[in-house]
């Protein structure tokens, strides 16, 4: 079976990061047999220039016409400006719930070479390795009503609204269950039930799921404390499972335990585990176009795409080794620069990771 793959570069160091990883791709295309055909279409603000949606109806279509979907990022300052529905982030929302992929995985891994790489203490962080199951296609993101209104006294008012069905919690909650049954058996549910009934109700049905897999240990954590334990002993960590604004938040701060934001991946599942796939970071408008982006977390995103979607386990592993061996060889892009190791750019990390691949 040939595997259909839809690239959506983005925006900022989008068109970089996704080259990079484009090239990975064919490399498994033409040296180890992967089945691949490769279409690319427009998403974010590059969309909204060339065609006045974030995410134009030919997107949407051709991505729900493929097995995977690989994005770069979207957003920079040239739209923020727009009115809000025609943002680039808009468009990423839009495809996110359009396609149903409400499972969101963003592991955090520390690769043993990048251990000095970390703010935090080489003993803290060291064989750090733990999942953040996040909720992603209702919560606050979606809820309504939502808007900036003029209150009774004048003046203008925003407001949001957090909300879950059980459904959907029971959704997630199976699958951040099944992902810790495949680890080590520990899943740590994130919420504010102490403040916010929305919460309570997902510790009360997370806990109910729960007793379907009773050989996986489940505890609760206030998202307070779960950021400040994410800092202070992370490894007490192993699986943890939250809602679309907590993961948001506790998905970058734990990508820092990591030494760059620039390391993770993410896959964002249906529940026919089709995917789209993207690095957690942003489109870095700063930076974009000078071949410094670190292209790492979107290769390690295809990887996801192998494993999660296209069930091509053994090119994934293949990917994921090649990373590790280009870091231990002590190739590092901008991000992750240490001192005495040779520092490259996004293209030059991008062919080390295709030479590397065995
Ligand atoms: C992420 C990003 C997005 C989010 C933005 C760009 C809409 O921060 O994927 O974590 O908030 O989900
Ligand atoms: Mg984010």
């Amino acid at each position: 079976m040939v595997h259909k793959v839809l690239l959506l570069n983005g925006d900022g160091i989008g068109p970089e990061i996704v080259g990079a990883a484009e090239e990975v791709l064919l490399a498994l295309r033409d040296r180890f047999g992967l089945a691949l055909e490769l279409e690319h279409a427009l998403l974010g603000g590059c969309a909204v220039d060339a065609a006045g949606d974030p995410l134009p109806e030919a997107t949407l279509a051709l991505a729900r016409a493929s097995d995977a979907i690989l994005l770069g990022a979207v957003g920079g300052p040239k739209w923020d400006k727009i009115e809000r529905d025609k943002r680039p982030e808009r468009g990423l929302l839009r495809i996110r719930s359009g396609l149903d992929l409400y499972c969101n995985l963003r592991p955090a891994l520390l690769y043993p070479a990048l251990a000095e790489a970390s703010t935090l203490k080489p003993e803290v962080v060291s064989g750090l390795d733990l999942m953040i199951v996040r909720e992603l296609t209702g919560d606050i993101y979606f809820g309504k009503p939502r808007g900036i209104e003029i209150g009774t006294n004048g003046e203008r008012v925003g407001h949001n609204t957090m909300v879950y069905s059980e459904s959907e919690i029971r959704r997630i909650a199976h699958s951040a269950f099944g992902i810790a049954r495949l680890r080590n058996k520990k899943l740590c549910s994130i919420d504010k039930a102490n403040v916010l009934e929305t919460t309570e109700l997902w510790r009360e049905v997370v806990t109910t799921v729960g007793r379907e897999y009773v050989d996986v240990e489940l505890s609760h954590m206030y998202v307070d404390n779960a950021a400040m334990q994410l800092v202070r002993t992370p490894k007490q960590f192993d699986v943890m499972v939250t809602s679309n604004m907590f993961g948001d938040i506790l998905s970058d701060l734990a990508s820092m335990l990591t030494g760059s934001i620039g390391m993770l991946p993410s896959a964002s599942l249906n529940a026919e585990n089709k995917g789209m796939f993207e690095p957690i970071h942003g489109s870095a408008p700063d930076i974009a176009g000078r071949n410094v982006a670190n292209p790492l977390a979107t290769i390690l995103s295809v990887a996801m795409m192998l494993r999660y979607s296209l069930r091509e386990e053994a090119q994934a592993s293949r990917v994921e080794a090649a990373v590790s061996k280009v870091l231990d060889a002590g190739y590092r892009t901008a991000d992750i620069q240490q001192p005495g190791m040779k520092l490259v750019g996004t293209r030059e990390m991008g062919r080390e990771v295709v030479a590397h691949l065995a």
